[in-house]
């Protein structure tokens, strides 16, 4: 029996586009930026690429983290990350802004340059001033060879693989794990970080292949909950703490795909402005899950169901209190909370691609949008 395969399906490994293609590797994709760098007995992390900038890291005064899009919501996750473990002050600043601002750079700050294609006009423009002023430049690319990394004085590949949808999402999962294996990494050099928490915080990383095959796994949930708010014109999303770049980058997925104009806000901030925006046309996606900000957002919740808002959350696997809140819930298996993005991002992934596709929109080229933006 002869069996037609067109070459692009085959490119898509049998999935209907690339976005979808390259949401469902990133347990694969996850997996292939941390292997290597954790040792086998899962007690340590070698980053080969940061072996000589370390001293200089763990002395830093300052780390200002560069990036645009989903790279510079990935180094918001970071910010966290670092200040939390490290102590060291974290700025995160879009590159366009960096460049053409007059920035203080202090001796022994440290510059982080987030980009997947390693081509990015204005992050590149603004690590070279940066490099002129004496900061000490290191890279987080996904494309090895690209110009970015060739600017920088060190760096770690994210070993995404090639991404093509232009609405990144495995790239975006590879950053923020290598973003975190830096992070832990530099606060045990530092001292700032107990073996047993870094341990547990390596294990943790270890198991998020496994629970990101279970949030894909709710696909078919999420497909139905896309089809009663494809109509939307607005959409707002919420999130706390390590979550809230979380919210930021499930906002700016729908953005990208569906262009149903989405706004991702730190939920505590919703008082001032978005609950204005509330009513029952509203969807507001709200990422829940149990951790140190759990009751607030619910709270938060209770308010946009006080207005009638629709809300769909993101909440831990047995959640059932919530659940009855909620007029929308997708599950995720509960994890670390510095480790939460990386589970909790994949359900906004689906949401947005299921959305787009009832709209009918090119999910893999969205208008006006480009993969890789080398001009200003
Ligand atoms: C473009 C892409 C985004 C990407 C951003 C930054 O806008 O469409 O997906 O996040 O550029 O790109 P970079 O390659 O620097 O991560």
């Amino acid at each position: 029996k002869r069996v037609d395969i067109q070459v692009d399906q085959l490119d898509k490994g049998g999935y209907e586009h690339y976005m979808l293609k390259e949401i469902y590797e990133q347990p694969t994709t996850i997996e292939q930026s941390f292997k290597g760098r954790i040792a086998v007995d899962g007690k340590s992390i070698v980053l080969g690429g940061l072996i000589d900038v370390m001293p200089q890291l763990v002395k830093a005064p300052r780390i200002i983290i560069l990036g645009c899009g989903t790279s510079w919501h990935a180094g918001l996750v970071a910010e966290y990350l670092i200040e939390t473990y490290c102590r060291i002050p974290v700025e995160v600043e879009y590159a366009s802004e960096f460049r053409y601002r007059t920035p203080v750079i202090n001796k022994g700050d440290v510059i982080i340059a987030v980009s997947q294609s390693g081509e990015t006009a204005d992050t590149l423009a603004a690590i070279k001033k940066a490099k002129e002023d004496g900061a000490i430049i290191i890279g987080v690319c996904n494309v090895v060879g690209s110009s970015i990394p060739r600017e920088t004085h060190a760096g770690v590949y994210t070993h995404a693989g090639v991404e093509i949808g232009v609405a990144s999402t495995k790239a975006f999962t590879a950053q923020v794990t290598v973003l975190t294996l830096m992070a832990i990494q530099i606060a045990k050099e530092k001292g700032s970080i107990d073996q047993s928490e870094y341990e547990i915080l390596i294990q943790e990383i270890l198991e998020v292949p496994n629970k990101v095959r279970v949030a894909l796994s709710k696909e078919d949930k999420i497909k139905s909950i896309s089809d009663k708010y494809s109509d939307a014109v607005n959409a707002l999303y919420l999130g706390r703490g390590y979550l809230f770049p979380v919210a930021l980058e499930g906002a700016l997925k729908l953005k990208e795909v569906s262009y149903i104009h989405a706004e991702g806000y730190a939920a505590g901030e919703m008082k001032h402005g978005p609950i204005a925006l509330v009513d029952d046309n509203l969807p507001v996606v709200a990422v829940a899950p149990k951790d140190h900000y759990y009751e607030k957002v619910v709270s938060n919740i209770q308010e946009v169901k006080a207005r009638k808002g629709n809300v769909i959350a993101v909440l831990n696997e047995g959640d059932l209190n919530l659940k009855e809140m909620v007029n929308d819930f997708i599950e995720i298996p509960s994890c670390h909370p510095a480790i939460s993005p990386l589970v909790a991002v994949i359900p906004l992934q689906l949401l947005a691609y299921h959305i787009a596709l009832n709209r009918g929109c090119d999910v893999d080229q969205p208008r006006n949008l480009a993969k890789s933006v080398t001009v200003e």
